[in-house]
């Protein structure tokens, strides 16, 4: 098939752009350069385009309720179940569904039909158990199977799932079994980690203890086997039991309302605790396959590795949900998304034939600082290189793309949020041009603005806030428990309900360019990206400050040597007394673990005697952002206590 148009509304002028190549557009799911000409001209209509690729059991007649912004509904008269459409409409074909990759060497396969037997068993033991549709679920575990196996048997049930990261402390899963109200939680006995055993059920028990409501059943997957016996309380059921005793029982997939949560996923906000994050069933899904068809590019015969943790949307999206939807093969692996050995990813690559392979910049800058390349694998099956997470950087983007895509698979750098559900910026990888260090143009059907503080665009090439004005179907319906907050947090600064003008705030700082694509320039507010979550600084510094002997802290988001961003937290401790300055390291280490999680790198703690303050007394974390991160800074004049820079300076190079 010969190109008809050189990208994004015409040909590129920027000289480092490169083309898509002929053999990859002509086999590409899609490729029509007018795509999103065509989706605004048909806007909302286009969506039924993702629909679609859906069964419903009832089919919508609505496609877009907006009678109560910022409350919009997709498909709302539609009935669907999304454990049907991910696993039962492709038992027929019977392609692998699943090839798990676990620690310590083990691996499991399963096929489509494997999968619908293993889910539907647990969906009756959940209902044997008392769960009823609109029952929130909690999962604990790692990326193990029965971590999508258990997000779709509650799928099939109609029971929300809320999958909290396995790294998370007993105090993090508390507070999320409370915020949900959830009487449901699956877990397991532990798991390894770079080889070591950790106890998982210690943590589920002392979270247990904690909760102001009660947990009424607890399902225990044994992943840790004989080697470490376990005990069960009389609510507490071993998973594999459960299964032997409910094989070969049918559950029917119950038919949900579009609108109707499909799950829960905790993350960071600007204010306040963690807020669960409420996803539909039609229009995330909906979204989700069609992004997984038109970014990544897959078929229902490829294998995908999306090298994310499950915990997080990423891993919802682009390993569960998207791939299922669509009958392909997809990679779980367990253990630290972003301290792969390269070596291991190369040989997983190679093994499994990978065709699309989607991780974070994070993980691929820490594998182009520590790796030269290395040719001993055949990564021939590759088509398609994803990134996202965080800006990847034009150096990045094209080790990425030399080392993993020979120099000549498109890569596709994609912009979204756990808010947004699905990818909302990004190249279509069969029509567009690449720009190395640009995510790309908005996806087909959306109207993404960079505004001033006012919410008035401002021109190309100028910064400012990024904005998404028109809704799109995998969009959160709101966040759980708190429409107010929900309109607080992203609604509020650049809507006017008098106008009837309603934009979503996004919380990144952006800057289009003369071609229409958008520059991400990292969060506007106090979030930082670590291992590809997101984090409040002040949820941090308010651990760091209950600690003893600590009078104030600032945390910031910098790069450690391997060029991922990890938790830098400056420490100011009391004077005066015989203080144990390496007792409170450890203090403030263990705090930034149980906010990040323990797979995440801890980062660096840095004891100075004083913080970086204006006349006013402020803290000025952009300086020590810039520190950090070993940036240029201008003129520290203006600071109160200018001679303390030249102190964190020498500090951060002893370490
Ligand atoms: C934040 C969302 C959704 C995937 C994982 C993180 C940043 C995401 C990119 C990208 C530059 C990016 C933004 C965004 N981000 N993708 N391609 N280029 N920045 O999900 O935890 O909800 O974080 O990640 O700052 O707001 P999340």
């Amino acid at each position: 098939m010969v190109k008809t148009n050189l990208g994004w509304d015409g040909s590129s002028g920027d000289p480092a752009a490169i083309e898509p190549s002929e053999w990859f557009q002509a086999q590409a799911n899609i490729n029509q350069s007018d795509i999103r000409t065509s989706f605004n001209q048909s806007w909302p209509e286009c969506w039924t385009e993702a629909a679609d690729l859906l069964d419903w059991n009832t089919v919508y007649e609505t496609i877009l309720d907006d009678s109560n912004p910022p409350f919009y509904r997709w498909f709302p008269d539609g009935e669907l179940n999304a454990c049907y459409n991910c696993i039962d409409r492709h038992v027929d074909a019977d392609n692998v569904a699943i090839e798990w990759i676990g620690n310590l060497g083990k691996t499991r396969s399963y096929t489509y039909s494997e999968l619908y037997d293993e889910v539907n068993a647990l969906a009756a033991a959940l209902s044997n158990l008392g769960v009823s549709e609109d029952d929130v679920v909690t999962i604990y575990l790692p990326v193990v199977p029965e971590l999508p196996i258990a997000m779709l048997a509650c799928a099939r049930i109609g029971a929300p799932h809320s999958v909290v990261f396995a790294g998370f402390s007993a105090d993090a899963l508390a507070t999320r079994l409370d915020a949900a109200s959830s009487e449901y939680l699956i877990t397991c006995d532990g798991f390894y980690r770079r080889g070591d055993a950790i106890n998982q059920k210690r943590r589920v028990d002392d979270a247990l203890l904690q909760v102001d409501h009660s947990v009424d059943e607890t399902i225990v997957v044994d992943r840790l086997g004989d080697e470490y016996p376990h005990a069960l309380h009389d609510n507490e059921h071993d998973y594999e039991r459960l299964i032997d005793s409910f094989t070969g029982t049918e559950v029917n997939p119950v038919s949900r309302s579009a609108e109707d949560m499909l799950f829960l996923m905790y993350t960071s906000g600007t204010t306040g605790k963690p807020k669960g994050v409420r996803h539909s069933t039609g229009g995330y899904l909906a979204q989700t396959a069609w992004t997984t068809q038109a970014v990544l590019d897959l078929d229902s015969s490829d294998t995908i590795w999306t090298a994310a943790d499950i915990g997080w949307i990423t891993g919802h999206s682009y390993t569960v949900y998207g791939p299922l939807a669509l009958g392909a093969t997809t990679v779980l692996y367990e253990g630290a998304p972003d301290t792969p050995d390269r070596e291991h990813i190369e040989s997983v690559i190679d093994e499994y034939d990978i065709n699309v392979f989607y991780t974070s910049a994070t993980a691929i800058r820490s594998m182009m600082k520590r790796h030269p390349p290395d040719t001993d694998y055949d990564l021939s099956s590759i088509r398609l290189l994803g990134t996202v997470g965080e800006p990847i950087g034009s150096d990045a983007w094209h080790w990425y793309r030399q080392t993993f895509g020979d120099g000549e698979t498109p890569v596709v750098d994609t912009w979204w949020q756990t808010e947004t559900g699905s990818i909302m910026i990004s190249t279509l990888p069969g029509v567009d041009t690449m720009k190395p260090g640009a995510a790309g143009p908005p996806l087909p059907g959306n109207d993404i603005q960079v505004v001033d503080p006012d919410g008035n665009p401002v021109d190309t090439g100028q910064a400012g806030y990024l904005t998404v004005n028109r809704p799109w179907p995998s969009m959160a319906r709101t966040v759980h428990g708190g429409d107010d907050r929900f309109i607080e947090e992203y609604w509020q600064r650049f809507s006017d309900p008098d106008t009837d003008t309603w934009a979503y705030f996004t919380g990144d700082g952006a800057q289009y360019d003369d071609e229409g694509y958008i520059r991400l320039l990292g969060r506007v507010d106090d979030v930082i990206n670590v291992s590809s979550r997101r984090l409040r600084t002040v949820e941090i510094e308010s651990q760091i400050l209950d600690i003893e002997g600590v009078t104030e802290t600032a945390v910031v988001g910098g790069r450690d040597e391997a060029g991922r961003t990890v938790v830098f937290a400056y420490v100011t401790t009391e004077q005066d007394r015989k203080i144990d300055k390496e007792h409170i390291r450890e203090q403030v280490k263990q705090g930034i673990q149980d906010a990040v999680g323990e797979l995440a790198h801890p980062g660096q703690v840095i004891i100075t005697p004083d913080l970086p303050k204006t006349r006013s007394g402020k803290i000025m974390r952009r300086l020590l952002e810039d520190i950090s991160n070993d940036n240029e800074y201008g003129d520290t004049s203006a600071l109160r206590n200018p001679e303390i820079v030249g102190e964190i300076e020498s500090a951060l190079s002893e370490k």
